[in-house]
């Protein structure tokens, strides 16, 4: 595991973005695996300042998204196909069709489940996969306890989980209880890996991570197996470290 550490969010999202635009410059092909929450925010905004800039292209990239919760169509403001479109998409040359979320409102979940992986095996596989991490040590939306041979499944959302994002909905009651994760073992299979962690908040998750055990009781902890994981970390979250 590689750690990079920068000074504050803004630095956190250049190193993020620099590396993100260089792989897709060498590889115009390739398959991305994104994140949601407010964490990546700052990466999808150099990404759109440089294809504008530079002109990066993303006519060939395919991307396949994490998670989506359930019961939220695409044109509510909180889904996830949503917040993808506005702060990401709709800025870049990447076709729609290319863009891929597991579908939240689909009337068989389960088979809905079996598709997104089936998909993600169909594309070749995830080659740079961008995560965030929850405060309990979620990626995706895989909450403690998840088992790391998961696959793309339905979960129940932790109440610390439903509280967190609670601050884009108007009341906790409007955070959906359940949503469709891509599993451990599906993040696991990206050839490469980039946790980005910002902010004091998750200080204790990235102190657990970085020194903690491996255990399905914090997710996250999975990432040690995999050969190609770069943690990029701001000063604050870095606090015990
Ligand atoms: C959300 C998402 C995760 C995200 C995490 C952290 O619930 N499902 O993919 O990484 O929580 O979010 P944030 O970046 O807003 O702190």
């Amino acid at each position: 595991m590689k750690l990079i550490r920068t000074e504050n969010y803004a630095e956190m999202s250049l190193e993020a973005g620099k590396i993100i635009v260089d792989k897709v410059r060498s590889n115009p092909i390739l398959t991305l695996g994104l994140a949601t929450g407010s964490t990546p925010k700052g990466v999808y905004d150099y990404l759109i300042q440089d294809h504008e800039a530079n002109r990066t292209t993303y006519t060939k990239v395919k991307s396949v998204n994490l998670d989506e919760y359930i019961g939220l169509p695409a044109k509510d403001p909180n889904s996830y196909h949503y917040f993808m479109n506005q702060t990401l998409f709709k800025h870049l040359d990447i076709s729609e069709n290319d863009t891929h979320i597991p579908n939240g409102t689909a009337s068989d979940l389960e088979q809905e489940c079996l598709r997104y992986e089936q998909l993600i095996k169909e594309l070749g596989g995830v080659d740079l996969q961008l995560l965030g991490i929850g405060q309990n040590g979620h990626i995706g939306f895989n909450e403690p306890g998840t088992a790391f041979s998961s696959r793309t499944h339905i979960v129940t959302l932790a109440q610390n989980t439903r509280e967190a994002n609670s601050r884009f909905f108007n009341s906790l009651e409007e955070v959906p209880t359940h949503a469709i994760t891509m599993g451990i073992a599906s993040i696991l299979d990206s050839k490469e890996i980039l946790l980005l962690v910002s902010g004091e908040r998750k200080a204790e998750a990235l102190n657990r991570f970085v020194n903690g055990e491996i255990s399905e009781d914090f997710p996250a902890s999975a990432l040690k197996y995999h050969e190609n994981v770069t943690v990029i970390a701001d000063r604050d979250a870095l606090k015990y470290i």
